[in-house]
C-alpha cells in the first residue's frame, strides 16, 4: 500500500493523531460541560420518548470549537518541508518541494502562499458558520435569514478559488458536444452555483433532522465516502494532478470525524444530548469546504442526494403551499413506542385549494404522501413532507432507533451509488 501511496504521507498521520486527540476531547467535553450548557438555557425536550424529559442542547459547539483548534493546530504540518527550505535558504534537494529556478547550483525555494491561502479561508469559513451556528442556537434566528448564513461564510472559499483555480468552465456531457464545444465557460453562474451549494448543504442537513442521532450519522456517512473518494486518488500507482487537493481534503475531514463520532456516542438513541443547529451548520460548510477548494463540488452533489431529496420534497411546506409546523418530526405513540408520520391537520373550514387538494390527493396515490379525509371527502390531515416521515409511511410505524439506523443505510448505499456514477458512468457521458 505505502508504494502506491501518492503525495506527502507524514502530516496525514499527524491529522490522524489529531483526529484521536479530537474524538477523545471532544467526548470528555461533552460529558462534563453538559450540565453547565443546560444551566445557560440550551437545553431541549426529547420528544419522541415516554418520559420528556430536558436534555443539554447544542453540543455541536463543542464539536466545533475543538475541531477549530485541532485544524489551527495542525496549520504547520502540511507546510513543515517549505517552512524548513525557507528558513535555510533553500539548497538541499529532498526538503525543497516547490522549487522555482536553480541559481548558481542553489534550488530557490518559493513558499506555497496559495495553499497556505486555501487552508486559512477553509478556517475562516469554518469558524463563521460556527458563530453564526451558535447564534442561531442561542436565539433562534428566523429561516428566511438563516438561510442565507452559509452565503455569507463561503465568500473567504469563493475569493481563493477566483484567485487560485478560477476554472468556470464545465466539461459539456458527449451528446451536446456538437452545440456547445468539448467546454462551456459559465463565468459568474459557476460562483452562483457554488455559493448555492455552500446555502444548501447545511440547511439541508438542518432540515433532515428531529430523531436520535440521524444528523451526525447522515453527516459521518458523507464524510467517510468523501474520504473513500479521496483515498481513490491518493492510492493509485501513478500520481494524479488532485493528489494535493484530496490530500487538504483528508485534512480536514478526519478530525471532523473525530469529532462527530464523539458526539454520536453522546446523541445516538436514546440521546443523553442534543446537536443543536450549530452541528447541522457546521457539518454541512466542512462539506462545502473541501469540496470547493478541492474541486469536487460535483461529487459532493452525488452524496447530497436524499438530502435534496428531502428538500424538494419539503418544497410544498417550506415554500407556504401548506403549513409548515413549527416541528415535523415523526410523531412518538406513547402506546406502542412507536414512530408514526407526524401530520398537518385540516378543518373543515381550512381546506386546500382545489389544485393543492387534487395534488395531495395524487401524492397519495402515488404512496408519496398519507391523506386522510372524513366522510364528505374533506382533509383530516396529512403526513408532513419529510423524508422521515415518508419513510414511515412506507414501512409502517418503527422503533426510533430502527428509524435512524434505515435512513442511515439508505444514505450509505445512495452514497456509494453516487460515488460509483462518478467513477465509472461519468466517463460514458464525457470521456469518447
Ligand atoms: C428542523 C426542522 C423541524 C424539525 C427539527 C428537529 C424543518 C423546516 N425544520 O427545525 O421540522 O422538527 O429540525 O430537529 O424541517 N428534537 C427531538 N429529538 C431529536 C432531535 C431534536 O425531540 O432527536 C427536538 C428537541 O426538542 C430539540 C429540537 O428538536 O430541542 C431542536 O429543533 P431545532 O434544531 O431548533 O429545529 P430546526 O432546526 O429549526
Ligand atoms: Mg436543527
Amino acid at each position: 500500500l505505502a508504494n502506491t501511496f501518492q503525495g506527502d504521507g507524514e502530516p496525514l498521520i499527524a491529522s490522524l493523531a489529531l483526529s484521536g486527540i479530537a474524538f477523545s476531547a471532544t467526548y470528555s467535553m461533552i460529558r462534563w460541560l453538559g450540565p453547565t450548557f443546560m444551566k445557560a438555557g440550551l437545553k431541549g425536550v426529547d420528544m419522541s420518548k415516554h418520559h420528556k424529559k430536558e436534555i443539554p442542547e447544542c453540543m455541536g459547539g463543542i464539536c466545533a470549537i475543538v475541531y477549530l483548534m485541532v485544524v489551527i493546530v495542525f496549520v504547520p504540518f502540511p507546510f513543515y518541508k517549505d517552512i524548513v527550505a525557507a528558513t535555510s535558504g533553500g539548497g538541499n534537494r529532498d526538503v525543497v518541494l516547490h522549487v522555482e529556478h536553480v541559481e548558481q547550483g542553489r534550488f530557490l525555494h518559493r513558499f506555497p502562499h496559495s495553499k497556505l491561502a486555501s487552508y486559512l479561508s477553509a478556517i475562516i469559513s469554518l469558524q463563521s458558520i460556527a458563530l453564526l451556528g451558535i447564534g442561531d442556537d442561542l436565539f433562534d434566528i428566523r429561516w428566511r435569514h438563516k438561510l442565507f448564513i452559509p452565503a455569507f461564510a463561503s465568500i473567504p472559499l469563493l475569493v481563493v478559488y477566483f484567485v487560485d483555480f478560477g476554472v468556470t468552465s464545465i466539461v459539456v456531457p458527449l451528446p451536446l458536444r456538437p452545440y456547445l464545444g468539448e467546454l462551456l465557460n459559465v463565468g459568474f453562474l459557476y460562483y452562483a452555483y457554488m455559493c448555492a451549494i455552500a446555502i444548501f448543504s447545511p440547511n439541508s442537513i438542518n432540515i433532515l433532522a428531529g430523531i436520535n442521532g440521524i444528523e451526525v450519522t447522515q453527516s459521518i456517512v458523507i464524510a467517510v465516502l468523501l474520504a473513500l473518494n479521496d483515498c481513490l486518488y491518493l492510492f493509485t500507482p501513478y500520481p494524479h494532478p488532485a493528489t494535493d487537493s484530496h490530500l487538504f481534503s483528508l485534512y480536514f475531514l478526519l478530525p471532523f470525524l473525530g469529532v462527530s463520532f464523539a458526539l454520536l456516542c453522546h446523541n445516538w438513541y436514546p440521546a443523553k444530548v442534543f446537536v443543536g443547529d450549530t452541528y447541522c451548520y457546521f457539518a454541512g460548510m466542512v462539506f462545502v469546504v473541501v469540496s470547493i477548494l478541492g474541486h469536487f463540488s460535483k461529487t459532493l452533489v452525488l452524496l447530497l442526494i436524499p438530502q435534496i431529496f428531502n428538500f424538494i420534497y419539503s418544497a410544498p411546506q417550506l415554500f407556504g403551499l401548506i403549513p409548515c409546523p413549527r416541528h415535523r418530526l415523526p410523531k412518538f405513540n406513547a402506546r406502542t413506542g412507536l414512530l408514526e408520520p407526524s401530520v398537518t391537520p385540516w378543518t373543515p373550514e381550512r381546506q386546500p385549494k382545489p389544485p393543492i387538494a387534487w395534488a395531495l390527493h395524487l401524492l397519495h396515490k402515488l404512496k408519496l404522501l398519507r391523506v386522510t379525509t372524513d366522510k364528505e371527502g374533506k382533509f383530516v390531515s396529512t403526513t408532513n413532507f419529510t423524508i422521515l416521515n415518508l419513510w414511515l409511511v412506507w414501512r409502517g410505524p418503527l422503533k426510533e432507533n430502527r428509524l435512524a439506523m434505515e435512513i442511515t443505510a439508505m444514505q450509505t448505499v445512495v452514497g456509494l451509488f453516487g460515488l460509483f456514477v462518478r467513477h465509472k458512468l461519468a466517463l460514458l457521458v464525457f470521456k469518447e
